[in-house]
């Protein structure tokens, strides 16, 4: 037997006054026999304020501080009558190049809120709020009061209505983007390379669908449409989508107007049967409106398709609903999409660019740059960058031009950066232009990468220029799903750092398009996250 114990005995230490152990506490809190803590605050609430009535509601449901926040109610803290908790912390910055913040997440706190003449006390514990009002009249203790559920629906109607500086938008769940709100006020239509014919085609059928209540309930028709927005990644489809609502949600209901502003419901991400289920209810509640339902061939699966189509044909009523869907996979659609009268009326194909369109793209970036005198972008070079992009996505173009000036960032100050040439046809002065030698290194290399993931450079690059069927961007086709679309050659936007918006490309800021809502100066990135302080 060995003579050491495996153990030693440690002396039970039973004195108090000793210091205080924290970890007791919490290994006491968390041998609890129930962990519904919600029962026991509310039990503790009224049993301390009979004469109130207690209504539990949760913030991501209804958020009253936000609310407040927005300017429809007050809301103030009490540190003197209860305690107070929260954590701080880091909140980083949309822009790297910006600072991050602090950032606070309220986990206890009393509140005094007033609203519509009413007082009421609030307590925000964790995710739930712990309303509390005075009984009136016959109103029971245990509730409902009526005067907070007014406040509720209050609240949760002005949440819901999508009209108050937010887009609302659904990515497994619904959130109010207020960022997407700011990217459509920017958008517009004189930022896409695109057919003008077709922009008007797309903004009438719009306009008139949303004026033509009448017309429709004359003829007896339900009033919806659809329309589905097709091609290869990166040449439009969004871009013009935001256009849209651009138009919908700024320029209509002006002085004098009697249009209505419409909203539109933005739809990323709806996988499941309950996710498809919460999009058209939302979308009837918010009718008329938009419902953009993008790469809609990960919302109907086989999976979901016959509860997608049930939903669509309105078994309950879609009055006033105009879908847009999009798709890189018009051949691959489900054929109850798009070949099935009623749901989707038109299909708009968004193809590669073609040389004349790839060169008014590069004028653009040459009048976006025209402030920077250090960047010598002379018009002639744009046809030649034109050139030696053919076969490329707007999206892959926008990369190019945002890898060049990068690179030519870099170069600055430091060695000269040798670009190679690359065996390209070299046209008489360019090279003496850093920006045409760094942009053609940088083509040169994206035109790799497009072969690597696919492209054969038949079906995919080089195919645009002249054999797009003949069809430039923005050609206009009735829905002949698997003939006209070309199959997929170019890698999705996922894998390049494509910026959302020639704004965001031009400060050289790749990013993602929806980062999370703003409620008046609040800024609640989710139920649980830090709000700026
Ligand atoms: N027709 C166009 N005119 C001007 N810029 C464009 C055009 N198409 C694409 N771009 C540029 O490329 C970026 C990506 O475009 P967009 O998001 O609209 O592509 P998409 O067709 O929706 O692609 P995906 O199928 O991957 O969603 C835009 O932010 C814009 O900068
Ligand atoms: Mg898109």
């Amino acid at each position: 037997m060995a003579d050491t114990e495996p153990f030693t005995l440690i002396e039970e230490n039973v004195t108090s006054g000793g210091p205080h152990h924290l970890f007791d506490n919490v290994a006491d809190l968390s041998s609890a026999k129930t962990a519904d803590q919600d029962l026991q605050y509310v039990a503790a609430l009224r049993k301390a304020n009979p004469e109130m009535i207690v209504t539990s509601t949760p913030v991501n449901n209804v958020n009253l501080r936000a609310f407040a926040a927005a300017g429809f109610a007050t809301c103030d803290l009490d540190t003197e009558t209860d305690s107070f908790a929260s954590w701080r912390g880091y909140v980083a910055p949309s822009v790297r190049s910006h600072a991050g913040q602090l950032g606070e997440s309220i986990h206890f706190a009393k509140y005094h809120y007033e609203w519509s003449s009413e007082s009421f006390v609030l307590y925000t514990v964790g995710n739930v709020q712990y309303v509390l009002k005075e009984r009136v009249g016959s109103e029971q203790a245990l509730g409902p009061s009526h005067i907070t559920d007014k406040l509720i629906l209050t609240v949760g109607e002005w949440q819901a209505s999508g009209l108050n500086q937010t887009v609302l938008v659904y990515d497994n769940y619904w959130q109010r983007s207020r960022d997407m709100w700011l990217a459509v006020q920017k958008a517009s239509w004189d930022k896409v390379i695109l057919d003008e014919k077709m922009k008007e085609e797309l903004t009438s059928v719009v306009d008139k669908f949303f004026d033509s209540k009448a017309v429709y309930e004359d003829l007896g028709v339900p009033w919806k449409r659809g329309l589905i927005f097709g091609g290869e990644p990166g040449n439009g489809k969004t871009i013009s989508i935001k256009a849209l609502m651009h138009s919908l949600l700024f320029e209509r209901g002006g002085d004098g107007s009697d249009t209505q502003p419409i909203p539109t419901l933005y739809v990323r991400n709806a996988p499941q049967t309950y996710d498809i289920g919460s999009v058209f209810s939302t979308a009837r509640r918010l009718a008329p409106c938009m419902l953009v339902l993008e790469d809609i061939e990960t919302i109907v699966t086989p999976r979901t398709r016959s509860y997608f189509f049930n939903e669509m044909d309105g078994l309950e009523a879609n009055d006033g609903i105009f879908v847009v869907a999009s798709t890189n996979f018009l051949d691959r659609l489900d054929p109850g999409l798009a070949k099935r009268p009623s749901r989707f009326d038109r299909t708009y194909i968004f193809p590669l660019p073609n040389a004349h369109e790839r060169t008014l793209y590069c004028e653009f970036w040459r009048a976006k740059l025209r402030h920077k005198p250090a960047i010598a972008f002379p018009r002639r070079l744009c046809a030649p960058m034109a050139r030696v992009t053919e076969g490329f996505s707007f999206a892959f173009l926008q990369e190019c031009f945002v890898a060049a000036l990068l690179a030519l960032a870099r170069e600055e100050g430091g060695d000269v950066l040798q670009f190679r040439l690359m065996g390209l046809r070299e046209d008489d002065g360019l090279e003496q232009y850093a920006l045409w030698r760094a942009f053609k290194e940088q083509a040169e290399t994206l035109r790799k990468q497009i072969e690597d993931s696919g492209g054969d450079g038949g079906e995919g690059l080089g195919s645009s220029d002249d054999g797009v069927a003949g069809a430039g961007v923005g050609s206009l086709q009735r829905c002949e799903c698997g003939g006209s679309a070309r199959s997929q050659s170019v890698p999705s936007k996922e894998q390049l750092s494509v910026p959302e918006s020639l704004e965001d490309a031009s400060s050289l800021v790749a990013g993602g398009m929806l980062p999370p809502l703003g409620f008046g100066k609040q800024r609640v990135v989710n139920s649980s996250a830090f709000a700026l302080v």
